[in-house]
């Protein structure tokens, strides 16, 4: 059943700031704020191609994926240490907890960094040190998703796998990220597979800018869980049909898609048009230090453009935590939560 209530519209942001909620689809290397760029490019002494904090966030400005991906690509250029990727997940977990996220599965790239001589286990132990002291210290459970990038080489794939395994039990999945059109999930089959038989979640990154057919290869060859972005889908009524009777949920992020210029203003995105199909769609960040807003910010930007109310509200924080990898115990705790905040809400 969902409980929610009429809410008058001056009321809704302040039940979508306060809901719980869990984030499924954060490039951890997408919220480091410029701030923390330049502290941690003067304390590792690597030179950056800006004068100033301002100068950087004024090259914000994006008209496609590519041209954002090659500003991101840079910026992490300043993570070396273990206790940079800490710090960076660190100010990420405090931020989220503000915005009552209760729990967070972060994606990270690793290959960024590998590139660049820094080791796998200086990445996954500081990402990971970050995630265990949010749980004790946050009340926010956070896990991590490792991705391949989708422009290199399924062999890369296989090599940044190798090198993790030894961490295994430090990330709970696998995603598949970076520049979409010319490079379809096809190319992953086997290293999904493989990561299929090792027991890890499936995800990846599809239909963002894609065609919905890479939508239908990343489930039928990929087999993934959930599908992130997916929003190309309503231009298929077939894969539409699909997602509803599987179940397969979809991580939007709408501020990404308004910043990439995937739709050309919010009052456009497709988000209520998704729900109305019945589809488990969420709701999420992406990379909020690039795209202007952390989640409260995308779910309340997006209530104020496109029609939608506080039993959407309700559905979409329910299907946060329907969709994430928590186990069922947990899930059902988070639930009740939700629940007891419609329920009190006045
Ligand atoms: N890497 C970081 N953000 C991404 C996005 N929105 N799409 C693909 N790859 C990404
Ligand atoms: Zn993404």
């Amino acid at each position: 059943m969902n409980p929610a209530k009429p809410v008058s519209a001056d009321r809704l942001p302040e039940l979508l700031r306060k809901m719980p909620k869990a984030e499924l689809h954060i490039h951890i290397e997408g919220s480091l704020e410029p701030e923390l760029i330049f502290a941690l490019a003067q304390r590792n002494g690597v030179a950056i191609p800006y004068r100033s904090v301002d100068e950087l966030r004024s090259a914000y400005a994006f008209t496609n994926l590519q041209s954002f991906l090659d500003i991101y690509y840079a910026g992490a250029s300043v993570l070396l240490k273990e206790q940079d990727f800490y710090d960076m997940a660190r100010a990420y977990l405090l931020r989220a907890a503000q915005d009552n996220v209760v729990h967070a599965e972060l994606f990270f790239d690793p290959q960024t960094h590998t590139a660049r001589g820094v080791g796998m286990d200086t990445v996954i132990n500081g990402l990971h040190r970050a995630c265990v002291d949010a749980g004790a210290e946050l009340g926010l459970s956070a896990t991590l998703i490792l991705c391949f990038l989708r422009h290199l080489s399924e062999e890369e794939a296989f090599e940044t796998l190798e090198q993790a395994l030894p961490y295994r039990d430090k990330f709970i999945g696998v995603g598949l990220d970076s520049g979409e059109v010319g490079n379809p999930p096809e190319k992953f089959a086997r290293v999904f597979a493989r990561c299929r038989e090792l027991g890890f979640h499936l995800v990846a990154h599809a239909g963002e800018e894609g065609p919905p057919a890479y939508v239908w290869t990343a489930l039928d060859l990929l087999k993934v869980e959930r599908v992130d972005h997916g929003v190309q889908s309503s231009k298929d009524a077939a894969l539409m049909r699909r997602l509803a009777q599987d179940r397969i949920p979809l991580t939007v992020c709408p501020l990404s898609n308004l910043k990439l210029c995937v739709f050309p203003d919010l009052a456009s995105h497709n988000l209520r048009t998704l729900l109305d199909a019945g589809l488990v769609a969420t709701v999420n960040s992406d990379d909020p230090a690039y795209f202007g807003g952390y989640m409260n910010d995308n779910f309340t930007q997006t209530f104020a453009a496109v029609d939608l109310n506080a039993g959407h509200a309700y559905t979409l924080a329910r299907n946060s935590f329907e969709a994430s990898f928590i186990g069922a115990p947990a899930r059902q705790a988070l639930i009740q939560r939700l629940d007891e905040t419609f329920e009190t809400f006045q």
